[in-house]
């Protein structure tokens, strides 16, 4: 289906992407004669790849890290969408570079799309320099942004391919790293795995999805409800263009974007939590996203009536929880990456 040699199957999405990066490792000292522990792994500033100790050391989140240190070494970040950048660290360290892992689109970064032509120059880099291309699409993939993946929206193929969440169509925990043999074989038997790696129900669960997947052509009809949804939430962006500063997303991958500065105290957490009660359920991310991951399945009504609760949210709820909810500027402070310093997502103070 994904036109890879090879499957590695795992459980939950971080096992995956530890896999990802132990044949990375692996990879580099067999065939591209990294010195003995040597490799370095790149991955991008805002990503999310799980919670494990390999995961979270290429994290930007605090509170993913915090208590948890001393984080793996041989590790360095690039900010995402900036090949540039890229191609600068892949110039001072790439004898010793192993892999670049990223999320085609940064999920719980808040969705967030990277420039045109940024994938295929990815794939440019890391052919030029020698690097397996890691896309972890454990979020991204599997028709979510209206591609069988998302790195489809610039036909490029990565080296390693990481699949979770929907594999297990919502039931079964199931991941999947996808290569070809030159990159799967140098892990060799009894080198890695896990008990219930691929066990017969996962795997039967994660062939089901896929075929459901394929037979109800999910991905064209992810990319025609995604453009339904965005344009339903730009008209309640037109509606409140205090409240909501930018609508975005591919396919039924999609964000809201608030502005912190005419919400205060109010939070994406809280108008999550009323969305909730109107019968919706979103992510927020940060302070000030709220994440639409809608169902793939999901009918226009459906969709129409997940809008509508959004509307009546900012149009009824939000007056009123601003009234009644206490100023607690702790909640709405800026975040500051421990490791880069950077504000991360945007503070309060610096929305317009
Ligand atoms: C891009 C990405 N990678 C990895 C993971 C981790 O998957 P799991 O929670 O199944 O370990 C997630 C989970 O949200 C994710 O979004």
């Amino acid at each position: 289906m994904f036109g890879y040699d090879m499957v590695l199957p795992m459980n939950t999405g971080a096992e995956g992407v530890e896999t990802a990066l132990k044949l990375a490792r692996k990879w580099g000292y067999e065939k591209k004669k990294i010195p003995k522990d040597e490799a370095i792994i790149v991955s991008c500033c805002g990503c999310f790849h799980g919670r494990t100790l390999a995961a979270i050391s290429m994290s930007c989140d605090n509170e993913a890290t915090r208590g948890f240190g001393p984080l793996l070494p041989g590790h360095l970040k690039v900010d995402f969408g900036d090949s540039v950048a890229l191609e600068k660290i892949f110039q001072e360290n790439g004898d010793r570079v192993a892999g670049f892992l990223f999320e085609p689109i940064q999920g719980e970064a808040g969705v967030i799309i990277p420039p045109d032509g940024y994938l295929k120059s990815v794939r440019n880099l890391c052919s030029k320099y020698n690097v397996l291309m890691i896309a972890d699409e454990i979020q991204s993939g599997l028709a979510r942004s209206g591609k069988m993946l998302a790195c489809d929206w610039e036909e490029v193929r990565p080296d390693v391919v990481i699949l979770g969440k929907a594999l297990g169509g919502g039931v079964i925990p199931v991941s999947a790293v996808l290569a070809d043999k030159d990159v799967m074989l140098c892990i060799q038997p009894g080198e890695h795995g896990s008990t219930f790696g691929g066990n017969p129900l996962a795997s039967a669960v994660a062939v089901a999805s896929l075929d459901v997947i394929r037979d109800e052509k999910l991905a064209e009809r992810s990319a025609q409800m995604g453009e339904e949804l965005r344009n339903l939430l730009v008209n309640i962006q037109q509606k409140f263009p205090n409240y909501i500063k930018e609508v975005r997303g591919r396919g039924l991958f999609s964000a809201v974007e608030l502005n912190s500065k005419h919400l205060l105290p109010i939070s994406a957490y809280d108008i999550c939590l009323k969305l909730k009660e109107r019968g919706v359920l979103a992510k927020p991310t940060h302070d000030t996203i709220i994440r639409l991951t809608p169902p793939l399945s999901m009918s226009l009504d459906e969709l129409q009536e997940g809008v509508n609760a959004l509307h009546e949210v900012l149009e009824l709820d939000l007056p009123q929880m601003q009234k009644t909810k206490p100023q607690n500027i702790s909640s709405v402070a800026p975040t500051i990456c421990d490791r880069c310093g950077r504000n991360l997502y945007g503070s309060p103070n610096e929305d317009i």
